[in-house]
């Protein structure tokens, strides 16, 4: 049974996106999984996987916002930053774990860091570009590529 579960109110109604936030979700419950078990290779490619995420989700978001000159791009960016800041903090603690019971809790942290954060960040900051959206539609071809 998975922890972290998608909800309505996670839509986007706009699948490029919305697909990519429902893979990152099925990451995070690899990451609870993992932490339960003491599945350390899992934990360690979970900590790629959000690289992955940050690198391919967040450029594809952050250059939407800029097609669509959504007014606040700069305050989302900054917290995509925060986000990659936060689990390199915790990589560097996980990597210096001096012992296995405290690696896992560090992966139990992980997993509660991913599920709170993808949960708000999505609820707080995602859907507030939502309504913006709908200019893509009006962008000449070569700029609303994702349609
Ligand atoms: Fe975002
Ligand atoms: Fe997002």
């Amino acid at each position: 049974m998975p922890v972290a579960l998608w909800r309505e109110q996670m839509n986007l109604n706009y699948p490029p996106l919305d697909d990519e936030h429902k893979a990152f979700l099925d990451v995070v419950n690899q990451c609870f999984l993992a932490s339960q078990v003491g599945d350390f290779q899992m934990i360690d490619r979970v900590f790629e996987k959000c690289y992955d995420y940050a690198r391919n989700h967040f450029s594809h978001e952050e250059d939407i916002m800029e097609r669509i000159q959504f007014p606040d791009i700069e305050a989302h960016m900054r917290s995509h930053q925060i986000f990659i800041k936060n689990v390199s903090e915790l990589r560097q603690q996980y990597e210096v774990a001096p012992s296995l019971e405290e690696k896992q809790k560090l992966s139990e942290k992980l997993a509660s860091f991913l599920n709170v954060w993808l949960l708000g960040h999505i609820l707080s900051r995602d859907k507030v570009f939502k309504p913006y959206l709908v200019r893509l539609r009006n962008l000449p071809p070569r700029m609303n590529y994702d349609l």
